[in-house]
């Protein structure tokens, strides 16, 4: 009964790298560049990039450099020029001729959810063409959301799953598991309400009235 990493009989936590800090690294990254009172302060962005594409997210969300380690260790220092091939290819293709021109691009669409459109509404569609009828967003949304997938059997014993529109809440777990890409996806619904955030909320009972 020694969990890992082990070091003698002891253990303790520690050593997170790759794609497992990616996610708290580049919310580092996006909280200090949105920081007041460090707008301008250069980023070097680091944790679990191992693509160009994971390089141009830290950078638009304000790392002026990146840094790699778990990834040149597993695949040599190769892997650096791959990425900057991709990087190049794909800055070309946006138009931006420096790293400067898209840093920080993605920071003021970055907020917190409090601030967020509470109002703002999704559905799931399914693309019956590219569907293989395995059914994994029926159990999905039927165990865990919203029961709003209908499993229907054809004629001929084909199944057919439907997206029942009144009940999706956009949660969009179906999407996350249905394995054909763009099979599931979540349609913006025009709701004729006003944009309305949490802090203004009126069921939010920490809301100070304006
Ligand atoms: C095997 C290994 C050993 C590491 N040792 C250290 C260390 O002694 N000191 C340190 O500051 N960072 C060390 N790091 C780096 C960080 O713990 C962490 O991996 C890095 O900041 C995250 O970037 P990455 O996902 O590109 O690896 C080590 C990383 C690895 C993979
Ligand atoms: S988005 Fe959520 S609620 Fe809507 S169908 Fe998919 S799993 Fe169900
Ligand atoms: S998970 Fe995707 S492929 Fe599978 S039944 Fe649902 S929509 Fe079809």
């Amino acid at each position: 009964m020694v969990a890992k990493p082990t070091v003698g009989h002891q253990s303790t936590h520690g050593g997170y790298c790759g794609s497992a800090v990616k996610p708290i690294a580049m919310n580092m990254v996006a909280e200090i560049a949105r920081d007041p009172a460090t707008p301008t302060l250069p980023i070097s962005g680091i944790g679990g990039i191992s693509t160009w594409r994971d390089a141009a997210e830290f950078i638009a969300l304000g790392a002026g450099s990146v840094q790699v380690c778990t990834a040149a260790m597993l695949n040599g220092f190769r892997i650096v020029e791959e990425m900057k091939d991709g990087l190049s290819r794909w800055m070309a293709e946006k138009g931006y001729d420096s790293i400067e021109a898209f840093s920080r691009k993605a920071i003021p669409q970055t907020t917190d959810w409090k601030h967020l459109d509470i109002n703002f509404k999704t559905i799931a569609k399914i693309d019956q063409d590219l569907c293989i009828e395995c059914g994994r967003c029926y159990i999905a949304c039927e165990d865990t959301s919203h029961q709003s997938i209908a499993k229907l059997t054809e004629q001929d014993g084909a199944r057919r799953y439907e997206v029942i529109e009144e009940e999706c809440v956009g949660c969009n777990l179906c999407q996350i598991t249905c394995p054909v890409e763009n099979c599931i996806t979540m349609v913006p619904q025009e709701t004729g309400q006003p944009f309305l955030a949490w802090d203004n909320d009126p069921r939010n009972p920490f809301r100070v009235a304006s």
